[in-house]
C-alpha cells in the first residue's frame, strides 16, 4: 500500500450515484467525420441502448460533441478562408448531423466553444491551482504542432525528407520543433502510485485487457509520468480558453477537451447533489490513439480535483481501409454519410458493430460490407420475415396462436426452442462485455436455425390442405417468435430495422425490453395471437446494383 495514494485514502461516495453516464470522445473540427468517428459513437450508443433495454427506468446521460480549440483548428479555419466561429459551427454541425442520422441517441451535444464549458474549465483549473498542483515555469522540449503535444526524446525518431534530416514523432510521424516557452505545469509526476493503484484495483478500469496492460506498462515506464505543461502562450494559441487571472496564457487543448465530460455532468452548472448523481462516468468510449490522454492525464486531473476517475474506459482499435491506414493524404477516408446512402444507415451501423472487434484493427472494404449485409440482413433476417408475412402462406396476416403440446414433441421444434431460450442470456453476456460482434453472431445463428426449421416443415405443402393448417400455424408461430426475440435483442445494434420488425409483428412498445425477450410465447399464457402490423415486411432490400458494379470492377 502506498501512503500517498489519494484513491486509497479517499472514500468516494457511491450511494449518491443514480444516473448512468456514457460518453464518446469529442471530435476535432479540423476535419469532417469519417467511419472511425461514427464507430466510437455507435459503440457508446449501442452500450447505452443495452443499458436501457436491461433497465428501462434507468436515467442515462449520454454525451458526445466537438473539440474546437487549439492551433489545429486555427490553421484549418485559415486554410478554408473562413472565420473561426463560422468554421467551427459548420463542421460541428456535420458531427451532430452524423449522430442524428445514425440514430446515436445522445442526450447532450457539447461544444468546447460554449460558455458553459469555458466556465467549467476555468473552475476546474482554479481547483487544481488551489491545491498547489499547478505551477509556472519555463518549458523546453520538442513540440509537435499537429499532435499538440511536447514529446520526450524517446518518442522521437530521425527521418530523411527531401534530402534533409528531420525529427518526427515515432507514434504519429508528424515533425517536431524545439520550443521554449513560459507555461503552467501540472504535477503529473505525483500521481504515479495513484494511477497504478486505480488500474490494479479494477481490472475493468480500462478494457479490453490488452489496453489495460499497455497503460500499466506506459505508467511504469517513467516517460509518461513527467510533469506536463497545461497552458500555451496566447500569442501562439489564441483560440482557446484563457487561464484564470492570466490572459497571456491559454489552457492546453487536452485539458480543455477532457473537461468536456465534467461540463456535460454539470460540474459547475448543477447543484453538488445533482452532480454527484451523475459522477463518475460509467463508460467512456475512446480510440486507441487517445489512450494516454484518457488513461493517464484524465484520471490524474480528476484525482487532483478530488473527483473519482471513470468506472470504465472502453478503448477500441482502428479501422483501416482496404488494409491501409485511413488518412487524408491517402485519399481513402470513408465518408459515413455517403455509405449510409448506399447501405442504409442501419446497414452501416450493423456492419461496423458486427465486424469491429475492440482489441484489434478492423478492415473496411465495400465488397465485404455488401456481402455481409446481403447475407445476414437480407437473406437471413429479412427473408424469414417476408416468408412469414407473405399472403400465400399467411392469408390471415396474423401471428397465430397455437397449441404447443403437440409441436413441442417434434425434434426440429425442440432444437429451435432450446436455441431460442438460450439466446437472451448469451446476448446479455456479450453485451455486458461490449462484444457486439458476438451478439450479432449469436442472433444470426439463431435466425439460420429458424430458416432451416421453417424450410424443413415444407410450409408450401402444409398450406395445401385444411388438415395441415395447424402445422402451418405452428411453423409460422415459431418462426415469428424467433423474429420477435431477435428483433428485441437487435435493438442496440439496428434500432430502426428492429422497430420495423417489431411493428410488423404488432409487438407493443411496452413489450420490447430485455425481460420481454425472455418471456416466450410458449410460457406466456396471455399470448392470444395477433394481426400483423400494416407496415412493409421488407426489412432490408438486397443491395444488387452496387454488387454488380463491384463484380464488374473486379473482372475488369
Ligand atoms: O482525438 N478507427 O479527436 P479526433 C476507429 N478531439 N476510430 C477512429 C479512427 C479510426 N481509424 N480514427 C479516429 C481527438 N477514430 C480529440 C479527442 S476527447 C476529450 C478529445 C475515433 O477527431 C476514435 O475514437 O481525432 C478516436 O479516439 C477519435 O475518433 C479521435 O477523434
Ligand atoms: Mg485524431
Amino acid at each position: 500500500m502506498c501512503a500517498k495514494s489519494l484513491i486509497f485514502t479517499r472514500k468516494y461516495s457511491v450511494a449518491t450515484k443514480t444516473v448512468s453516464f456514457f460518453t464518446t470522445p469529442i471530435y476535432y473540427v479540423n476535419a469532417k467525420p469519417h467511419i472511425g468517428h461514427l464507430y466510437s459513437s455507435l459503440i457508446a450508443d449501442a452500450s447505452q441502448r443495452w443499458q436501457k433495454l436491461k433497465s428501462h427506468n434507468q436515467k442515462i446521460i449520454f454525451s458526445t460533441g466537438t473539440d474546437e480549440h487549439g492551433t489545429k483548428i486555427q490553421r484549418a479555419a485559415k486554410m478554408h478562408k473562413t472565420t473561426l466561429n463560422g468554421y467551427c459551427d459548420a463542421i460541428s454541425r456535420e458531427y451532430r448531423d452524423l449522430a442524428d442520422n445514425f440514430s446515436v441517441e445522445y442526450s447532450d451535444f457539447i461544444r468546447t466553444s460554449e460558455v458553459r464549458h469555458k466556465s467549467t474549465v476555468q473552475a476546474f483549473w482554479e481547483k487544481l491551482a488551489s491545491k498547489g498542483l499547478i505551477y509556472k515555469s519555463t518549458y523546453q522540449g520538442y513540440y509537435c504542432v499537429s499532435d499538440e503535444t511536447f514529446l520526450s526524446e524517446s518518442q522521437l525518431k530521425e527521418v530523411e525528407q527531401d534530402g534533409r534530416k528531420l525529427l518526427v514523432s515515432t507514434e504519429s510521424g508528424h515533425p517536431v520543433e524545439w520550443s521554449e516557452e513560459a507555461n503552467y505545469i501540472f504535477k503529473l509526476s505525483s500521481f504515479r502510485e495513484d494511477l497504478v493503484y486505480w488500474l490494479k484495483q479494477n481490472e475493468r478500469a480500462v478494457i479490453p485487457q490488452k489496453f489495460h496492460k499497455i497503460l500499466l506498462d506506459l505508467i511504469n515506464s517513467g516517460d509518461a509520468l513527467k510533469d506536463i505543461s497545461v497552458s500555451r502562450p496566447s500569442s501562439r494559441v489564441h483560440w482557446g480558453i484563457p487561464v484564470p487571472n492570466d490572459p497571456d496564457q491559454t489552457v492546453y487543448v487536452w485539458l480543455d477537451a477532457l473537461v468536456n465530460y465534467l461540463t456535460a455532468a454539470g460540474y459547475t452548472h448543477s447543484s453538488k447533489e445533482d452532480f454527484n448523481k451523475v459522477w463518475p462516468p460509467d463508460l467512456q468510449v475512446i480510440g486507441k490513439d487517445i489512450l494516454k490522454f484518457h488513461g493517464v492525464y484524465w484520471p490524474a486531473f480528476l484525482m487532483a480535483a478530488d473527483l473519482e476517475p471513470p468506472r470504465c474506459i472502453l478503448c477500441h482499435s482502428h479501422w483501416t481501409v482496404d488494409d491501409e491506414k485511413m488518412s487524408k493524404s491517402k485519399r481513402n477516408v470513408v465518408n459515413p454519410m455517403e455509405k449510409g446512402e448506399v447501405y442504409t444507415r442501419d446497414g452501416l451501423r450493423y456492419f461496423l458493430l458486427r465486424e469491429g472487434v475492440n482489441h484489434s484493427d478492423g478492415n473496411y472494404n465495400d465488397t465485404k460490407v455488401l456481402r455481409l449485409l446481403n447475407a445476414e440482413l437480407a437473406d437471413t433476417l429479412g427473408n424469414l420475415l417476408s416468408r412469414c408475412c407473405g399472403k400465400s402462406l399467411n392469408p390471415n396476416q396474423e401471428f397465430p396462436r397455437i397449441n404447443f403440446d403437440k409441436i413441442s414433441r417434434l425434434d426440429v421444434t425442440k432444437q429451435l426452442i432450446k436455441h431460442l431460450e438460450n439466446l437472451p442470456n448469451v446476448c446479455a453476456a456479450h453485451y455486458d462485455d461490449y462484444n457486439f460482434y458476438k451478439c450479432a453472431d449469436a442472433i444470426v445463428a439463431t435466425l439460420h436455425s429458424a430458416n432451416l426449421f421453417f424450410e424443413s416443415l415444407k410450409p408450401w405443402e402444409l398450406k395445401k390442405s385444411p388438415e395441415t393448417k395447424e402445422d402451418l400455424d405452428a411453423a409460422l408461430h415459431l418462426a415469428m417468435e424467433c423474429l420477435r426475440v431477435c428483433g428485441i435483442l437487435l435493438q442496440p445494434l439496428t434500432p430502426n430495422i428492429s422497430e420495423a420488425l417489431l411493428d410488423k409483428l404488432s409487438v407493443l412498445r411496452s413489450e420490447r425490453t430485455f425481460e420481454d425477450s425472455r418471456r416466450f410465447s410458449w410460457e406466456n399464457r396471455e399470448f392470444s395471437g395477433r394481426k400483423l402490423g400494416a407496415g412493409s415486411a421488407v426489412l432490408f432490400k438486397r443491395i444488387v446494383l452496387a454488387e454488380e458494379k463491384i463484380k464488374k470492377a473486379q473482372k475488369g
